[in-house]
């Protein structure tokens, strides 16, 4: 999507579309009237046709008005933005929802409709009469944020404070922050993922997207400068999330450590990262037993993939860890088919790093960000872990494998060792860690964990700007005993059904040396079995920008 600014009057513009949200019960005409240079009266008449059509202004109303040729625009889109004291950042989502959805269906109405008079044509050996390239290509948009009057439900947040009690946290609705909302919603909303299909009709709807348009935004509370910000973040964030969404889109068999390194390479060249690939000779060098043994039973070599921003002026260096398992079959604690059936996903930690990173280097914080991404897959080759088998990691631990299944832990610990090795100052690892998150949580929250009660409140807080929700399990020390072993150190998995998630918590935790520590399981949160919100059925790119909006409130610049 293209985005331009539109200074002067809103209706002006020639466009496809103007699109104009509407506050509950607000006189339409007092807002259409704003658009100076347009026929009054005609105006007059599309406000009151609206109010016939039953359009009040409610949450999620839409409606659509030919304006004939009477207007710069041909089309009017009205849509109800609520009662101006209930909206928050997820009515602007809802609305860029709403927007991607209208336009997709538009486009592919007519894309459909002149196939069908073409094929038809074809047939009779005529020429076809219909009327070509009316897709939705120009767009105004008269931004209205909710700023005029005090809000009373901005954005939210339950964190812990000190004495473990839960608080929600508010903050102030800002009217960039509502334009970022749209945009990204709207931007994430037209993912489509049809690089397999060989239909006609699934080819041109994927061809179709609601973003294939120059987009004009006007605002009588935004400054050019506001808005400009306000796009760029936006569209980095829903791009760079749509691409974490194609990685883990992709077959097993074709996204290996070694393709999930080549796109990382690709990002660092493409937006001035520097980025390092390592490669099983090198990671046998650093001594990374716990990460070469779940990658011992596959034919694919693992990467260890590490990219670096660097700030210009920077006060510490976040690490961002990601779990790269390219396939999940369990290793020889095989899962049932069932459960291994979407286990392409299980490097989802990863790609939400990668895209992370993409839009840091676009960013540009105040802020050092070391990207730390473990990618292997866990199979069960005649190489494969053992049951019972002890490895060596890197901080000279030992672990007992008393479970091959429970591998993201063992490929994270190394690759948190490799971070604070290299400089990480605090860490952040990121990760599709137990099925017992899923369980606890659904796919409606995030769990999180660390040793770190405000870093922990900095990424949830992080989390609710952009509509990520988590939700905090503890680590009791209790739950380390369900680790001890009897011949190493502590083994990789606790008892089957007690508290799964706090015990993967503790064993990272035995690798985080005492720095701050976060670690975010998004098992639940990378996929989704059914369509929701902005997001279709697969691969969620949850994460990467709850990540980002813990590094910018760490390195905030003035733009
Ligand atoms: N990748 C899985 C966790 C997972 C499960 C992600 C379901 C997404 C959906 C992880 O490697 C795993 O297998 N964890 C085990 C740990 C157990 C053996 C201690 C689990 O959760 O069953
Ligand atoms: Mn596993
Ligand atoms: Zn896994």
């Amino acid at each position: 999507m293209e985005v331009k600014l539109q200074s002067g009057a809103a209706g002006a513009l020639a466009a496809d579309l103007l699109i104009v949200g509407i506050f509950n019960q607000e006189k339409i005409l007092d807002v259409l009237k704003t658009m100076d240079k347009l026929d009054q009266a005609f105006v007059a008449q599309l406000a009151t046709m609206a109010a016939e059509d039953g359009f009040a202004g409610r949450l999620g109303q839409q409606l659509v008005l030919p304006t004939y040729g009477k207007t710069p625009f041909k089309r009017l889109m009205l849509f109800g933005l609520g009662a101006e004291a209930d909206v928050t950042l997820s009515t602007y989502r809802k609305l860029g929802i709403l927007i991607s959805k209208k336009i997709t269906a538009l486009n592919n109405a007519q894309a459909t409709a002149t196939h069908n008079q073409d094929k038809a044509a074809a047939k009779k050996n005529v020429k076809a009469s219909v009327v070509k390239n009316t897709a939705v290509k120009t767009i105004s948009l008269l931004m209205r944020s909710a700023v005029a009057k005090s809000v009373s439900k901005p954005v939210t947040a339950t964190v812990k404070k000190d004495k473990g009690e839960a608080v929600p946290v508010k903050k102030t609705l800002d009217g960039a922050d509502c334009l970022s909302s749209l945009v990204e919603a709207w931007i994430l909303s037209s993912f489509n993922f049809a690089k397999y299909k060989t239909k006609e009709d699934d080819k041109r709807a994927a061809a179709n997207s609601s973003t294939n348009c120059v987009l004009h935004v006007m605002s009588l509370d935004l400054n050019a400068a506001q808005i400009k910000r306000a796009v760029f973040t936006a569209t980095a964030m829903a791009e760079a999330t749509n691409m974490a969404r194609e990685l883990i889109a992709e077959p097993p068999a074709v996204m290996t450590p070694t393709r999930l390194a080549q796109a990382a390479v690709k990002i660092a060249a493409d937006n001035g990262l520097s980025c390092k690939i390592l490669e099983p000779e090198q990671v046998k060098k650093l001594g990374m037993g716990a990460f070469l043994g779940v990658a011992r039973g596959a034919k694919e070599p693992l990467r260890l993939i590490v990219l670096k921003y660097n700030a210009a002026k920077t006060k510490k260096t976040i690490g961002l860890i990601g779990k790269g398992i390219t396939f999940d079959s369990g290793g020889l604690s095989l899962k049932t088919a069932v459960g291994m059936e979407h286990m392409k996903y299980d490097m989802a930690g990863a790609a939400a790093v990668l895209a992370a990173m993409q839009i840091i280097a676009k960013l540009k914080p105040d802020v050092s960000v070391l990207a730390v991404m473990a990618a292997t897959e866990n199979m069960p080759g005649s190489a494969a872990l053992h049951p019972g088998d002890v490895l060596t990691s890197m901080n000279g631990k030992t672990i007992e494998v008393n479970n091959t299944d429970a591998e993201g832990r063992l490929v994270l610990a190394d690759a948190i060792t490799y971070a604070l090795r290299e400089g990480a100052d605090e860490i952040i690892d990121i990760a599709t860690l137990t099925g017992a998150v899923v369980s606890a949580l659904g796919r409606v929250a995030a769990g999180i964990m660390g040793s770190n009660q405000k870093l922990v409140n900095a990424v949830i807080e992080s989390g609710a700007r952009s509509g990520e929700q988590f939700w905090q399990l503890p680590l009791f020390p209790e739950y380390k005993d369900a680790l001890k072993s009897d011949i190493a150190d502590l083994k990789n998995a606790g008892s089957r059904g007690e508290a799964g998630s706090s015990a993967a918590g503790m064993f990272l935790k035995e690798f985080a040396e005492g720095k701050p520590w976060a670690h975010l399981d998004i098992a639940g949160m990378a996929w989704l079995d059914r369509e929701r919100d902005e997001f279709c059925k697969g691969g969620t790119g949850f994460g990467a920008r709850t990540l980002v909006n813990y590094v910018l409130s760490q390195g905030q610049k003035s733009s």
